[in-house]
């Protein structure tokens, strides 16, 4: 009876009570700190590695700490944002995709989700970058929507029902540009319904969310999010609400608004479909680590991880006919209590001895490619592991 106490998640009154006493001291000792580092610019303020990039994830480690137990979402994330390029990031649903781009935008919900270690440098254009997770709100509500902006999966929940269309473009142009005069700032709004491909732009000004299709409340979303030129756009899933043939027209006025405003984009998708058509470069993640990186054309013609492997296969190819598609046997580990071994060993087809030994390190193999898995111990160039928090040690 114990022992299947244990192998399930049953959590006893006095754990639950260290759980929460736990939460409590460490939640409380990071918010201090962050509330300390406001009162000096010296400790948010930091350097790019490469001044080429927009932004920089330095093993970021963002972590909830909730009744269950710590939830280690996003763990030793290492990846960069280039200037003018569109990053592709892929893997499963809880895979952490979102939660990388909240903590990029320090929407994470506070105090449970924190970042608990690494850096998300975000280049400021003059020589010095922001060390993300721990500049001030009143810092990143000026970032917010002008340097960094965001568009949602679902545009009915990204738009507010009360408000008309106009006012809510406005509205951003307003808060990041108050030198603006209430024409100026009419006629950019118009302007951009215009750059989104809304016909009717003055009819629109005047509606409501409500009124318009699935597509144009999208199209209205891109509207306020590049309103003001930012320097990164993150799409998270833009087009998973929308039927197929307005995606594609979605994803085209993304890829070229982009290139207009010299702008790069963070593509979140499990659309392998969507990356492929767009993206540069491609980031892999599996239980909040990255398992393979590359350009987009070594992760499509090249992939070398056997969970990139296995996505590859189980997608649809329009000629190819197949009785069955491929799915990945099993199913990610649980989020509270991860292996210390490869954590996508127990469904993995293509193990060997080295598998049964510690998390794998990154193997360079191209000097593009990068991917974590003993399957390259020999050809590949040995970089890092993944650095995780010891939590126990955050107090
Ligand atoms: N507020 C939260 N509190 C506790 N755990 C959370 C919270 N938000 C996210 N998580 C956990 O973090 C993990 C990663 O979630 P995330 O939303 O980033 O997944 P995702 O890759 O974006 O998935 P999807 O493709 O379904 O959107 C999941 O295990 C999720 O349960
Ligand atoms: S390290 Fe081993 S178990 Fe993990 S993905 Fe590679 S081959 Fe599979
Ligand atoms: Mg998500």
């Amino acid at each position: 009876m114990a022992e299947e106490k244990k192998k399930s998640s049953y959590i006893s009154g006095r754990e639950s009570l260290k759980i929460t006493r736990f939460n409590r001291k460490v939640t409380k000792k990071l918010e201090e700190e962050r509330a300390n580092a406001i009162k000096d610019p010296k400790l948010y303020t930091t350097k790019m590695k490469d001044e080429n990039n927009v932004v920089e994830f330095d093993n970021v480690c963002t972590y909830f700490f909730t009744d269950v137990g710590t939830v280690k979402s996003v763990d030793g994330v290492n990846f960069s944002i280039p200037k003018h390029a569109t990053v592709g990031v892929v893997g499963e649903s809880g895979c952490g995709k979102s939660v990388t781009s909240l903590s990029l935008m320090q929407l994470l919900a506070r105090p449970s989700g924190q970042v608990v270690g690494g850096q998300i440098r975000l280049n400021q254009g003059d020589g010095t970058a922001l060390d993300i997770a721990k500049t001030p709100n009143s810092v990143l509500e000026k970032i917010r929507g002008a340097k960094i902006s965001m568009i949602f999966q679902e545009p009915m929940t990204a738009l507010n029902p009360v408000f008309k269309i106009g006012q809510q473009v406005d509205e951003v142009l307003q808060i990041h540009n108050p030198e603006m005069s209430p024409e100026d700032v009419k006629a950019h709004t118009l302007h951009m319904l215009e750059l989104v491909g809304i016909a009717n732009k003055e009819g629109v000004y005047e509606m409501y969310p409500h009124e318009l299709s699935g597509g144009m409340r999208q199209r209205i979303c891109i509207a306020i999010a590049l309103a003001c030129s930012p320097s990164l756009i993150i799409a998270d899933e833009p087009t998973t609400a929308l039927d197929v043939t307005i995606q594609a027209q979605i994803l085209e006025l993304l890829q070229s608004l982009k290139d207009k405003m010299n702008a790069s984009i963070m593509l979140i998708t499990h659309d392998l479909g969507v990356v492929a058509g767009m993206a540069d470069y491609v980031v892999v993640m599996y239980s909040g680590r990255i398992v393979e990186k590359g350009t987009a054309d070594d992760i499509f013609h090249h992939p070398a991880h056997p969970y990139t492997i296995g996505l590859m296969k189980s997608k649809p190819v329009v000629g190819k006919k197949v009785d069955k598609l491929y799915n990945i046997p099993g199913s990610v580990p649980n989020p509270v209590d991860m292996p210390n071994y490869c954590y996508f060993r127990d469904r993995c087809e293509m193990q060997c001895d080295k598998c049964k030994g510690q998390y794998p390190p990154e193997f360079k193999i191209s000097d593009t490619h990068v991917v974590s898995c003993y399957r390259y111990f020999e050809e590949g160039e040995q970089l890092g592991y993944p650095q995780s928090v010891d939590v126990s040690k955050l107090i």
